[in-house]
């Protein structure tokens, strides 16, 4: 039975044209992603290929995606109006049975978050051409400006960080398959620009999921930011939704053949089935496994840590740790002994002493993620019982989020230094010292620079979907939307 869930998970993780895992880490190198064809044209060409067949509701004629627009937008908001009268009813939460099962969804998508808006880099490269406006305006929004506080890619990275999930890069291949989609479509821009379009338009329409996603995320004491983020910024009046259906229009004039243009574009829309969708994602949560995969991982150490007298029903926990098909054994072997009292509050049950609480023999072993899970598993059947506190950790704050770097572009552009850290105009270059000699080498990099055009290819380079959040990335994104915003 291991050895066909072995193979099972073996054949999931490759694709005909290699691990998308590898793929997506080798593409967020930014001299990869400046690299296209090979493998990675061949991997968008499979994906492609994979979700042709799929259907879409999006209209064929450019003409139509207006009515199209405002049509989809009235059916998820109807949906979503359903959704609420059900839990005002009492009725159950849709999507995540308990906080641990919801941290399971923000770590599995982490992959795809992380390169939010990553399919729009190759366009960047662009930035003089007006017919793709729309576009880039997008993927600065997606940067916050190069300001930190809205910068999607940051906001999804401290929510993970806040709730113990920043391992998401040992997540399977299957988890990657989306995000290395993305990454490949901006290395293939250049022969793939009705795609990314299509591939744009797709993904920022308003899926009802994410309306709630955000809703029973607060429910669980999750802070529900980045998602409502997207149902404001995402807006099908003035948004992305909005922008991404210009989009289409705009870019037309470069191709001559408007119906092939349109075939490829809804190409691109189908695009977005490729790899596990949120849905699939949520339901195939499945907590003991969740127990049991958490167990196996810290097993590679904690094999070797304990004392050969520590024992539980007769065998010694390194012995029962050493191997990895032994962990549902062993989780029955604690439960007889009393070592953990399913279905009662976990601070009744001698495992969990080991490692929660402030001097716990085995405290930092688990992350808070970890320790989620744990905590569902133990209480089990009495769950929704326990107290607030303990089920659902300390109240998130709602931190004032930072507005973005308005001030960018109102002054001579060439007058620009900016602070690293709070994205603040400043007058001049800041004295070097050890923790600044990146910035001051980028400033005066920037500021030596007269050709216009070879300044917006260096910025461009910061703008890739590795780069972009990084303090430098931040500083780059900010001068090229000033520089954008008033040319040479
Ligand atoms: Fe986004
Ligand atoms: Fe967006």
């Amino acid at each position: 039975m291991a050895g066909l869930y072995k193979a099972l998970r073996k054949s999931r993780e490759t694709t005909p044209h290699g691990s998308s895992k590898a793929m997506y880490f080798s593409l967020l190198e930014a001299a990869h992603i400046k690299r296209a064809g090979g493998p990675c044209a061949g991997f968008l060409a499979a994906q492609l290929q994979a979700t042709r067949g799929h259907s879409t509701s999006m209209p064929t004629q450019a003409g139509q995606l207006n009515s199209w627009l405002a049509a989809h937008n009235e059916t998820v908001g109807r949906q979503y109006q359903q959704y609420l009268a059900s839990r005002q009813a009492g009725g159950p939460r849709r999507y995540f049975h308990s906080k641990a099962h919801a941290l399971y969804f923000l770590r599995a998508v982490a992959p795809t978050k992380m390169v939010d808006g990553a399919w729009l880099y190759g366009v960047t490269r662009h930035w003089q051409d007006t017919r793709l406006a729309s576009l880039i305006r997008i993927y600065l929004e997606e940067l916050g400006d190069g300001a930190e506080a809205m910068n999607h890619v940051a906001l999804y990275r401290k929510l993970l960080r806040v709730n113990g999930c920043d391992d998401w890069k040992t997540l399977d291949d299957q988890f990657f398959t989306q995000g290395a989609v993305q990454l490949a479509l901006a290395a293939n821009t250049e022969t793939h620009l009705p795609e990314v379009i299509g591939f744009n338009l797709g993904y920022e329409q308003l899926p009802l999921h994410l309306l709630i996603t955000a809703y029973e995320l607060k429910e669980l004491n999750i802070d529900p930011y980045y998602f409502t983020l997207h149902t404001t910024i995402d807006n099908a009046q003035t948004g992305h939704a909005h922008a991404a259906v210009e989009a289409v229009a705009e870019a037309m004039p470069l191709f001559g053949d408007s119906r092939q243009y349109m075939a490829r574009v809804l190409a691109g829309v189908k695009l977005n089935d490729a790899g596990l969708s949120t849905l699939e994602i949520i339901r195939q949560f499945d907590l003991q496994q969740e127990v049991v995969r958490i167990l196996q991982a810290k097993a590679t150490i904690g094999r070797f840590m304990h004392a050969n007298r520590c024992e539980i029903a007769g065998k010694s926990i390194n012995a029962w740790l050493a191997d990895s098909d032994q962990m549902v054994p062993f989780l029955h072997a604690m439960e007889k002994t009393g070592w953990i009292k399913r279905h009662h509050a976990p601070e009744e049950s001698p495992f969990w002493k080991t490692f929660a609480g402030e001097k716990a023999p085995m405290f930092g072993v688990f992350t808070a993620y970890e320790q989620q899970v744990l905590y569902d598993w133990i209480a089990g059947d009495a769950l929704e019982n326990m107290p607030m506190l303990g089920r659902l950790g300390r109240p998130w704050r709602m931190v004032e989020k930072q507005g973005l770097a308005r001030e960018a572009g109102k002054n001579n552009p060439h007058d620009n230094v900016y602070d690293l850290r709070t994205g603040g105009r400043i007058a001049r270059l800041p004295v070097s010292h050890d923790f600044n000699q990146d910035q001051v080498s980028f400033e005066c990099h920037v500021h030596s620079m007269d050709d216009g055009q070879a300044l917006m290819e260096f910025l461009a380079g910061w703008l890739s979907p590795g780069k972009h959040h990084t303090p430098l990335g931040l500083c780059a994104t900010r001068y090229f939307k000033s520089y954008l915003d008033s040319p040479f």
